[in-house]
């Protein structure tokens, strides 16, 4: 069988599968699923339309792995709560469910890779998102390290759901927890439940700005997908259950990758 068929394609991440999911409680711990071993990560892409559960599987997995997750959403809007210059201009693009310029957004992830916590491995959520970052990405893994391969999970999911996900997303300010009113509430409505503190909803997050980020997603971050599917270590999971069974998927499916390229 050929990788472009398994939808798995590249090399492995490297040795050693050391630990085992067991953060993920009862859906780990069924006696007749043993639960996924893992190992070192390398670097890994969740890309996946807005709102799919990047930023909620990138959080898990970056538990799992002990690596950072680098959230491009995140740091943006955290320019905007600090009001920096790059905060002010990326504002009104993100309002308006637009796309930030690529230089800025490159020269951004740049300074962000330099760190030292990246060296065994990060998680990237939100960037590349199109396929000129995607080239740039490339660029910097073959020389600032060595070659190593990019594993691009791509997740799906019916986009009539999503919006739901979207429309009922609450985050707290303070400590930046995302739960969802509908799918994954706090224990007290429109509190967090490590703080206390009144949970918001992202100003982008409108059915008419989703609307737009839609579209763009369409127009630009789509090509992307197919630009991984061609040139990368590919997976495809379905984004569509419970978190924890998306973070199992995404385990496992990095494991057969491993396995299937170590023969
Ligand atoms: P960004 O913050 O990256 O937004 P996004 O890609 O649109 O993704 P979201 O954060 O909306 O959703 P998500 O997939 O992370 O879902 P989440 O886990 O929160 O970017 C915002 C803006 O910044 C962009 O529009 C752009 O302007 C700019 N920008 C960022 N990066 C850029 C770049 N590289 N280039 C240019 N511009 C850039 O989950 C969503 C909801 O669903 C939550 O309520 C969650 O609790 C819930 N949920 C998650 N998983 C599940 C599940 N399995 N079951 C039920 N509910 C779930």
């Amino acid at each position: 069988m050929g990788m472009s068929q398994t939808g798995i394609q590249g090399q492995n991440f490297g040795p050693g599968l050391t630990k085992s999911v067991e953060f993920l409680g009862s859906v780990a711990k069924r006696p007749n699923k043993p639960a996924p071993e893992i190992g070192e990560p390398g670097p890994v892409l969740l890309v996946g339309a807005p709102g799919v559960g990047k930023g909620t599987q990138a959080d898990n997995l970056a538990k799992l792995w002990g690596v950072p997750k680098i959230s491009t959403g995140d740091i943006l809007r955290a320019n905007v709560a600090n009001g920096t210059a790059l905060g002010v201009q990326a504002d009104r693009i993100m309002k308006l469910g637009g796309l930030v310029p690529d230089q800025i957004m490159t020269e951004m992830v740049a300074d962000r890779l330099d760190l030292s916590d990246t060296a065994t491995g990060f998680i990237l959520d939100g960037f590349p998102r199109t396929v000129r970052q995607a080239q740039w990405l490339d660029g910097y893994l073959s020389i600032q390290r060595r070659g190593a391969h990019l594993g691009v999970i791509s997740m799906c999911m019916d986009l009539e759901q999503i919006v739901k996900r979207v429309i009922y997303r609450r985050v707290c300010p303070l400590c930046k927890t995302v739960y969802n009113a509908q799918y994954i509430p706090p224990k007290q409505v429109g509190r967090c439940d490590k703080d206390g503190s009144e949970l918001e909803q992202r100003s982008d997050d409108s059915l008419e700005v989703f609307q737009t980020r839609l579209d763009v997603f369409k127009q630009e971050t789509e090509p992307l997908i197919q630009y991984y599917r061609d040139h990368s270590l590919f997976i495809e999971v379905d984004a569509d259950k419970p978190p924890t069974l998306v973070t199992r998927d995404i385990v496992a499916g990095l494991m057969g990758l491993r396995t299937l390229m170590s023969r």
